[in-house]
């Protein structure tokens, strides 16, 4: 049998912890797929009395992931530390210099410097393994990068974040409003303390802007990618979504369009009966469309301790079947250096539906005022339809509008527009639509 496969585990947090519990449990079944044993000989995390869950005393413990990164006693450096700097970046620099392996689940860290951990990866010879990094045991880097050789893409999409997925899921099913779905989110820890990197959008952007590349070639651009989070979604909005024959998704979509790539984080109205619009809770899904494929879908646990152990094994013994001098695949499917500078299509040239939910002050030529707007912007109205606001608010309606394809530039005019006009008694709420199959 070929010599162990020797790794160090930098991190032993929910996901570290677990990667070395399944190596454990699972090393004999790992030695049969992978032809050679697979040893945790290093970890390092900050805390060395910290109770693991699991028993790693036979490792060689590093209070320094950078100097575990560089020692000669490991041949794989596995970085669960997280963050886009300081010693999650630092470790995983020093271990591809040095030669080794690196599998990571980082997407903060890839988002922002993964071009150029790549190249030096692919100048060492060695791999730089990330399919946790994206909608955790989802397949999906695999898949993208192996699997689909040939095919021009065309549009990914995905819910990224299961802790956006599960608040919403919520508020469609109970009827409960977003803070009181976030208190309890972050209760059954689903959610972080500060939530904003989740329900803000960032983290979906830094896993689409991963995607993005991967798709198109491109390098990765997490700063141009346009976003909205869904701290400003209601239930009126849940409601009329419903009713139109909708569901609201926090979705990352990058697309190709005419004026370039286009990329953006935004709630999404998809419709009710599509696949995408069945994925509840915490589960992610990502969408693939590409000319020879047709459409791909891929749903499954976007996060946790064994769903993101599951695929950081994967990648280990990815590493343990492959064999000395065997050339690896480059770490975006194209080489680093051919990844070519993102052409950034402008929001405002965005072209689809949009769902438009007005609060108005109850008097006459309200109605025709707001129709005039959107006619003078040739924005073309698939519906419009006023209700009474319940409650106290009876001197105000709500006025709800459908628009066939139009851009952003001429919904942001008109809606510019009614809001100078002064009928407005709250701010406008703007869904854009998207088409899901
Ligand atoms: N949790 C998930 O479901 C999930 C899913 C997909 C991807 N990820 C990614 O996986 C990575 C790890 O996430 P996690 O949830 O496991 O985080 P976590 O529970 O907070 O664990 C982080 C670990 O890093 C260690 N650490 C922090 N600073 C360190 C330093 N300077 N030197 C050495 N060790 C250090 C901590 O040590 P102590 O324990 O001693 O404090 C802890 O063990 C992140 O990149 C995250 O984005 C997580």
């Amino acid at each position: 049998m070929a010599e162990a496969l020797r790794v160090g585990i930098a991190g032993l947090g929910t996901v570290g912890a677990s990667v070395a519990r399944v190596l454990r449990d699972k090393a004999a079944e790992l030695t049969r797929q992978c032809g050679r044993d697979i040893v945790v000989s290093a970890v390092s995390a900050r805390d060395p009395k910290r109770d693991r869950g699991v028993d790693v005393s036979a490792a060689k413990w590093f209070d320094d992931p950078v100097k575990m990164a560089q020692t000669a006693a490991i041949d794989v450096f596995i970085e669960l530390i997280g963050g886009d700097e300081g010693p999650a970046r630092l470790s995983v620099k020093a271990a591809l210099e040095a030669g080794r392996h690196v599998v990571t689940a980082n997407k903060a860290l890839l988002a922002k410097h993964g071009v150029a951990l790549a190249e030096i990866a692919e100048k060492k010879g060695v791999l730089l393994n990330y399919e946790a990094a994206v909608a955790g045991g989802i397949p999906v880097i695999k898949t993208m990068r192996e699997a689909m050789a040939g095919n021009s893409v065309n549009r990914v999409f995905g819910i990224l974040n299961g802790t956006c997925n599960y608040i919403l899921t919520r508020m469609e099913a109970e009827g409960i409003s977003f803070d009181a779905c976030l208190k309890d989110a972050q209760r059954l820890g689903y959610a972080e303390a500060d939530p904003t990197f989740d329900i803000e959008g960032h983290d979906t952007a830094h896993k689409l802007s991963i995607l993005t590349s991967l798709a198109f070639g491109t390098k990765i651009a997490a700063n141009d990618i346009y976003m909205e989070g869904i701290s400003n979604i209601t239930q009126a909005d849940i409601r009329a979504a419903g009713d139109l024959g909708y569901r609201i998704k926090l979705l990352g979509v990058a697309q190709r369009t005419e004026s370039g790539i286009e990329q953006r984080v935004h709630p999404t109205m998809v419709p009710t009966a599509s696949v995408i619009a069945q994925v509840h809770g915490v589960t992610n899904a990502v969408a693939i469309e590409t000319d020879i494929l047709g459409e791909l879908l891929l749903s499954g646990p976007g996060a946790g301790g064994n769903a993101t152990a599951s695929a950081v094994i994967g990648d280990i013994a990815d590493i343990a079947k492959s064999r000395p001098g065997f050339q690896h695949g480059p770490v975006f499917g194209l080489p680093a250096k051919e990844l070519r500078p993102y052409k950034k299509a402008q929001m405002r040239s965005h072209a689809g539906g949009y769902f438009i939910r007005l609060t108005v002050h109850d008097r006459i030529g309200v109605f025709a005022a707001i129709a005039k707007r959107m006619a003078d912007n040739d924005i073309s109205l698939e519906s419009i339809v006023q209700h009474a606001v319940s409650g106290e608010a009876a001197a105000q309606k709500t006025v709800i509008l459908v628009t066939h394809e139009t851009t952003e530039a001429a919904v942001r005019k008109a809606v510019d527009g009614i809001t100078k006009d002064g009928h407005l008694t709250d701010k406008p709420q703007v869904i854009r639509i998207e088409r899901a199959g």
